[in-house]
């Protein structure tokens, strides 16, 4: 790219020199700058009892307030609630999405109570695909909503997985990147955390159900990641309070007998949980688009779309919509046919019962009957 500030004459021809170094490997750069003017958005999905301590969790992993009214214990079925709020840290922008059950597993039957939670995922699916297929579309302003974590929190039981955690687990591994969190972990003494961790993964395994694996084919990660997939489930404390300690204000949870801080990874792995979060957040982002991938394919093949047709041939999506559209206008000819067939059928029999009551209004009465 000539610089037309900086040129010299030469033999009557003008000499231009370059101001800068001009090549493709400013790709970088040029996507770095509109990725942060357009900003990041993360979607994060809450799964756990109420009163876990999911609020106070989110409100410590991202520093700010995500207090809400306590939940009741009476609902006849599992909701969702979702609260948006944007961040910024340095010039990058964060819309970040938090998305909580409401009522998990205080229903008698808690067989289905996954049901909803799968339910929520598709229809954040299906509103991007609708978005996707639309004429005129505009995904980069697009606020994407699908769900790129689910933290399940497990009770501080120190025991095992409850049957509502397996069957709702197993239900979402296919469609979200799931990542378990024992939740209130400063309930759980540390011996008894260790061997609960192992119990929990070694159930998870035997029940055939895929959590989220932090990539290690990354070598600048590969290391940490490595040793953390070997950590799971984090055993995570929250607080919405920030206590005096020294001169400093930080999270962490008061009682009787000391004080078990947020941020201290000697007392719990909410910082563990949060540096994971925040380097491996792109690759969340990626992973959920390979299950998206998976639904929308789903559901593009159940609407009758395919790639290849009979004989290996391809297909392309216009031949299907004229296939569909021929399709649907012959089940609308027959279905025409039908009635108009249905009608006449109808016509003649009133016309034949009309003849009939004329034929017999017509007959001479008989007097003797009568009388
Ligand atoms: P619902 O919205 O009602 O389902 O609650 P939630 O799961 O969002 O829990 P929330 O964060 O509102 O916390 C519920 C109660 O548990 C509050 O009294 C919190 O102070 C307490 N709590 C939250 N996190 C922890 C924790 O890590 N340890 C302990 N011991 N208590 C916690």
């Amino acid at each position: 790219a000539p610089d037309a500030g900086r040129h010299a004459q030469n033999d009557g021809c003008r000499t231009l020199s370059l101001s800068a170094h001009v090549g493709f490997d400013s790709l970088p750069d040029q996507l770095v700058r509109k990725s942060i003017k357009h900003g990041f958005c993360f979607n994060v999905l809450c799964i756990g009892e109420t009163g876990i301590g999911k609020s106070a969790l989110m409100s410590s992993l991202f520093n700010t307030n995500f207090e809400d009214a306590p939940s009741t214990h009476f609902l006849s079925s599992v909701q969702l609630r979702a609260q948006t709020c944007e961040l910024q840290e340095s010039n990058v922008l964060l819309k970040l999405t938090i998305v909580k059950t409401v009522g998990f597993g205080d229903q008698m039957n808690k067989a289905d109570s996954y049901q909803p939670i799968v339910d929520y995922i598709d229809a954040q699916f299906e509103a991007y695909l609708k978005e996707e297929l639309k004429v005129i579309r505009s995904l980069f302003s697009y606020h994407d909503t699908r769900i790129h974590v689910c933290l399940y929190f497990i009770s501080p039981t120190g025991r095992c997985l409850k049957t509502i955690d397996l069957l709702t687990m197993r239900s979402l591994d296919s469609k979200v990147n799931i990542i378990p969190v024992i939740g209130k972990a400063d309930s759980i003494s540390k011996a008894e955390l260790e061997e609960f961790k192992k119990k929990i993964m070694s159930e998870l395994i035997s029940n055939g159900i895929q959590i989220y694996q932090f990539p290690t084919d990354d070598e600048t990660v590969s290391e940490i990641n490595t040793i953390i997939n070997g950590h799971l489930p984090f055993a995570v404390v929250g607080s919405m309070e920030k206590v005096k300690i020294g001169n400093k204000m930080v999270r962490a949870r008061q009682y009787p007998w000391g004080i078990v801080k947020v941020e201290n990874e000697s007392h719990c792995d909410t910082v563990k949980l949060r540096r994971m979060l925040c380097t491996n957040m792109e690759d969340l982002r990626e992973k959920t688009c390979a299950y998206y991938e998976l639904y929308r394919r789903c559901r593009l093949e159940k609407l009758g779309c395919r790639d290849i047709g009979p004989e290996n041939k391809p297909i392309s999506l216009q031949e299907v919509i004229e296939a569909k559209r021929l399709k649907f206008f012959l089940e609308m000819e027959r279905k025409e046919e039908e009635i108009k067939q249905r009608f006449v059928q109808r016509v003649n029999e009133k016309a034949a019962m009309l003849e009939e009551a004329e034929q017999q209004a017509s007959m001479p009465v008989c007097l003797e009957f009568v009388f």
